[in-house]
C-alpha cells in the first residue's frame, strides 16, 4: 500500500469547468494543490487551492513529489485524454500506477471527428507532436483512407501540406483543420493545399486527412512526358506500386523508343509505363499484358482517363497470354510473376530483329536469372542501378526522401545491336 493519497490527473477542454462531469469537479474543488498550463489553471481561479504552473517538467514533478509527502491533494490538469500522447506518459514514469488516478476528458481528435461526422473506429492516428513526421510519411504513403494527427508549431497544418505536395502521392486528400475546439473560437474546415500552406492557424489545431477518389484530370494541361503519380488510378491497397514517375522516362530512354512501333508492356501494374509511351508516340502501339483482374480494369481506366487508344489491355499471365503473331521491336518487363526464363524465351521468339528488352527488376535474384538467360542465349546487356530521392519539407527545413531503388537491365541480341 502507497503511504501517499493518489494523485488526480484530470483532462480538461476549452470548456474548462463547464465541461467536466459532477464527479470532476468535486475532486478539483477539493485540491490543495493544482498543477496545470496557464490556461488550463484559468478555469479555476476561484479555487482556493496552490496553483503550480507547469514549467520545466523535471523541476515540476519534483515540486509534485515535495507536496505529495506534505499530504497534499494533487489535481493534474492536462489536455484531452491525459494517455493520449498526454501528459500521462510521463507522469507514468516518475510515479507508479496506484498513485495516479486518470479522469479523461474527450481527445482532440475524437472531438475533430464528430465534428467533421466520420466515424473514426479505422482512423490511423499520429502524434506530429514534439516528434518526427516517419510515421506521418508512412500512413501518407500508404494511402491510409483516414488520419488523424496532433500537431505543433513546427510540424502545423502548413508544414503537413508541403509534404502531401512533396510526397507526389497517386492520390490525394481531402484537408481538414480542426482548431480551438471546445472553445469560442472553435472551427473545423476543409480547405485546399495551397490555402492551407498559406495560412496561419491557432496554435491549437488538430488535421485530419480522408483520402479521395483521384480527380478527372484536365488533359490540356498535362505535360507530354513525366505525368505526375497522382493521374494515376492505383491498386487501392497498394497505392505505391507504380513505376515512379522519376524512373518512367529512364525506362523509354533504355527502350530507344521511335514512332510506329509494337511495344509489349509486360506486367503492366497500373499501365503508368505503356500511357506515357502511348502518348509520347501516338503512332506506335503498345500491348499492355497484366496478370491481376484489377490491374487490367485500372490499365483501362487510366486509358480512359487520360484519353490514350493507342493500348491494348491483355489480362492474364506471362508468356502464356502473350501475342504470338504480333512481333513487337521493343519489350518491357516490369512484372514476371515468377516465370523470368519462360517469358524470355518466348520473348526471343517473338521480337523483331535488332529489337530490345527492357526489365526494370527489384531483386538481386531476378537480375541473376534474366543475366544467366543472357548469357546462355548469346545476348548483351547494360545495367542501370537508379537510386532517385525527392525533396521532401521537414518543418521549414528541406531533406530528401529515397524512393525505392529500381535496376533497369536493357538487353539486345549480340549481332544485332
Ligand atoms: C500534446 S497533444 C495532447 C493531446 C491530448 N492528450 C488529447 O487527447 O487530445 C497536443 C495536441 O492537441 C491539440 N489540441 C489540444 N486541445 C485542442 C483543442 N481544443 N482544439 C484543437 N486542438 C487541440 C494540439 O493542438 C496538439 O495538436
Amino acid at each position: 500500500m502507497s503511504q501517499f493519497l493518489p494523485i488526480s490527473v484530470v483532462g480538461v477542454g476549452l470548456d474548462g469547468r463547464e465541461g467536466l462531469t459532477e464527479k470532476v469537479r468535486k475532486i478539483i474543488n477539493e485540491a490543495t494543490v493544482l498543477v496545470g498550463s496557464e490556461r488550463q489553471l484559468s478555469y479555476f481561479t476561484s479555487s482556493a487551492a496552490k496553483a503550480v504552473k507547469l514549467g520545466n517538467l523535471e523541476e515540476t514533478i519534483a515540486l509534485i513529489k515535495t507536496h505529495q509527502e506534505a499530504s497534499e491533494k494533487i489535481v493534474i490538469l492536462t489536455s484531452g485524454d491525459p494517455l493520449f500522447y498526454g501528459l500521462g506518459r510521463l507522469l507514468l514514469e516518475h510515479f507508479p500506477p496506484n498513485q495516479l488516478t486518470f479522469y479523461p476528458h474527450l481527445s482532440a481528435l475524437q472531438i475533430a471527428f464528430n465534428r467533421i461526422k466520420i466515424p473514426w473506429q479505422n482512423a490511423t492516428l499520429i502524434s506530429a507532436h514534439g516528434r518526427n513526421t516517419e510515421a506521418l510519411v508512412k500512413a501518407i504513403q500508404r494511402g491510409d483512407k483516414k488520419i488523424g494527427i496532433l500537431t505543433d508549431y513546427n510540424n502545423n497544418p502548413s508544414a503537413i501540406a508541403q509534404l502531401i505536395t512533396a510526397l507526389d502521392l497517386p492520390f490525394s486528400y481531402q484537408f481538414w483543420v480542426c482548431e480551438n475546439l471546445e472553445g469560442t473560437e472553435e472551427s473545423c474546415r476543409c480547405l485546399d493545399l495551397e490555402t492551407v500552406k498559406s495560412e496561419q492557424f491557432s496554435a491549437l489545431n488538430v488535421v485530419i486527412l480522408l483520402r479521395e477518389e483521384t480527380p478527372i484530370p484536365d488533359l490540356e494541361t498535362l505535360p507530354s512526358l513525366g505525368l505526375t503519380d497522382d493521374l494515376f488510378l492505383s491498386f487501392p491497397d497498394r497505392p505505391g506500386l507504380m513505376t515512379k514517375r522519376e524512373i518512367r522516362p529512364l525506362i523509354l530512354a533504355e527502350l530507344g523508343l521511335k514512332p510506329e512501333q509494337i511495344i509489349w508492356d509486360i506486367g503492366a501494374g497500373t499501365g503508368a509505363v505503356s500511357i506515357e509511351i502511348a502518348r509520347l508516340f501516338p503512332t506506335s502501339h503498345i500491348y499492355a499484358l497484366e496478370k491481376t483482374a484489377m490491374g487490367a480494369s485500372l490499365i483501362k481506366a487510366n486509358c480512359q482517363r487520360l484519353n490514350v487508344e493507342n493500348v491494348t489491355v491483355i489480362e492474364g499471365s506471362a508468356p502464356e497470354k502473350l501475342p504470338n503473331s504480333i512481333h513487337p521491336q521493343r519489350i518491357f518487363i516490369g512484372g514476371t510473376g515468377g516465370n523470368l526464363t519462360a517469358i524470355l524465351n518466348h520473348c526471343e521468339e517473338q521480337l523483331v530483329t535488332g529489337g530490345r528488352i527492357v526489365f526494370a527488376l527489384a531483386t538481386l535474384e531476378n537480375l541473376e536469372e534474366a543475366r544467366q538467360w543472357l548469357r546462355e542465349h548469346q545476348w548483351l546487356d547494360r545495367i542501370l542501378q537508379i537510386q532517385i530521392s525527392r525533396s521532401l519539407p521537414i518543418a521549414h527545413l528541406t531533406r530528401f526522401s529515397p524512393l525505392n531503388p529500381v535496376t533497369l537491365l536493357t538487353a539486345w541480341r549480340i549481332n544485332q545491336s
